[in-house]
This record gives C-alpha cells, structure tokens and sequence, in this order.
C-alpha cells in the first residue's frame, strides 16, 4: 500500500511521519512519529528543550521538516499555501502570549480571527462575548491588552484561539501562569470542547485531567508516558 493510502486509512486528524528537524548541529526530532485522532486529547510532557514547541510549530507549517511528512486534515502539507489552508481550522496557543496578541484592546485581538473567517460584525461581537464569558472574563473586553498581567494575557491568547472554533487545537503550555481557579475553569472548557487537543503541559495533575492519553518527547522521539490519564478517573 502506497504511503499515502496508509495516511487517509489511519484516520488520523494530525500526523507526524518519520519527521527529523534539526536547528544546526542540534537534533530536535529524530525519525519522529505522532498520531491525534479526532475527539482524542492527546498530552503531550517532556523536559525543557525537548522540542515540544518545535513539534507544534512543524505542524502548522511555522518550520519545515527536514524529513518526513507532516499530514495535516488528511493531506500532507509542505508549501506555504498548503499551510495557509490549515491555520484557520487548527489553532495553536503559542507558548509566549505576546506572540498571539497584537491588537490594543482585548475585544479587538478576540474578534481578529472570526473577522478574517468573514464573520459578519453582529456574529463577532456575539462570539467575543460569548468566548470572554467562557473563560470568565466579560470585563476585560476593552482593557487595553499590553497592560494585562501574564496571566491575563494567557487566557484572552486562549480565547482568540477558541474564538476561532478551530477543528483541532495545539495547545503549548495553556496554565503557565494561571491560579488555581482559572487553571479549573480552563479546565472545564478544554472538557466541554468537542475538538482534539494536542496539549502540551509541565503541569502533570492538569494534563492528567485533561488527556485521554499521554505521551512523552524524549531524544526525539514520542515515547509512552506513564501519566495517568482523564479516562482513569471517576468524572469521565
Ligand atoms: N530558533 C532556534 N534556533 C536554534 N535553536 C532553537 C531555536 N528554537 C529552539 N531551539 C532549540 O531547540 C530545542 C527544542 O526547543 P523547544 O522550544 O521546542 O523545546 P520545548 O520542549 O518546547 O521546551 P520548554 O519546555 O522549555 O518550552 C532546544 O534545545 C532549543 O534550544
Ligand atoms: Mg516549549
């Protein structure tokens, strides 16, 4: 069977193939394989440096494969246009909020997404709102946004993902920074979220909540990860 027909039969929503990236000398990803199912939240641990960013920026076409294939909703992806067509319908959270926020005030950087999916302004305004309320934060939508806090930042970069209603979400290290309740109520809106989720977390109670299965970046490579997942605890 042609590699190609193996990719479409796995089913898989996201798939890494063989993928080796280096930057220079240094190995990243090594021969690199990774599988995200639809409706699978997928959690992803590894030390610090272990290529975890590295990993999700290949996904969305940010860096290039030096080989192996990256299959993005059923296609493989190597052009640029071939990853224009898949950032709107896989969202990432970058690891750094200031990368995800560019616009002066809250309601503007959550609007900037479904505005560009050629949303009218009435369905924008009812999807800021609607996403702001879900993560608790209806009064920040005029603040100005480079004057929140890190944590506040953290969660208006996870609603302008989320405003998108992306098919699949990428999520690089969601909790950095938050408190303990706003870690809950994230918590609770990743698990009332339909879509996969590829999340990347060091917060090993969050990701065992969350995942419904792990998996570990070491030397390169995924390997299984002892984590307890969602699925082994009562709630799910
Ligand atoms: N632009 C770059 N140029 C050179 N090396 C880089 C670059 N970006 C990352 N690296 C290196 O690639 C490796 C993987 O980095 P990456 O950011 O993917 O790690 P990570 O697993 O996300 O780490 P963390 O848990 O700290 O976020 C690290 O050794 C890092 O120093
Ligand atoms: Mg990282």
């Amino acid at each position: 069977m042609s590699p190609l027909k193996k990719a479409a039969m796995s089913n898989a929503i996201i798939k890494l193939d063989q993928v080796t990236f280096r930057f220079g000398e240094r190995t990243v990803l090594d021969a690199c394989n990774l599988d995200l199912h639809p409706g699978e939240r997928l959690g992803l641990s590894g030390a610090n440096g272990s290529g975890k960013t590295t990993l999700l920026t290949l996904i969305v076409g940010l860096q290039r494969p030096e080989q192996g294939r990256v299959i993005v909703l059923g296609e493989e992806r190597r052009s640029e246009a071939d990853f224009r067509q898949i950032r709107g319908p896989v969202g990432l959270l970058f690891q750094d909020s200031d990368d995800q926020l560019f616009s002066p005030t809250v309601a503007e950087d959550v609007a900037f997404g479904p505005f560009n999916l050629g949303k009218s302004r009435a369905e924008v305004e009812a999807i800021v709102a609607q996403t702001l309320a879900q993560l608790g934060m209806e009064s920040f939508a005029d603040r100005v946004t480079y004057k929140l806090s890190g944590g506040e930042k953290r969660l208006v970069a996870l609603a302008t993902v989320l405003a998108m209603e992306p098919k699949v979400l990428l999520l690089d290290e969601p909790t950095a920074g938050l408190d303990e309740a706003v870690t809950d109520r994230v918590a609770d809106v990743l698990l009332g979220l339909p879509q996969a989720i590829l999340l990347v977390s060091h917060d090993r109670g969050f990701l065992s909540q969350i995942a419904t299965r792990t998996t570990r970046l070491e030397a390169g490579q995924l390997v299984p990860s002892t984590e307890a997942t969602g699925l082994s605890q009562e709630n799910r």
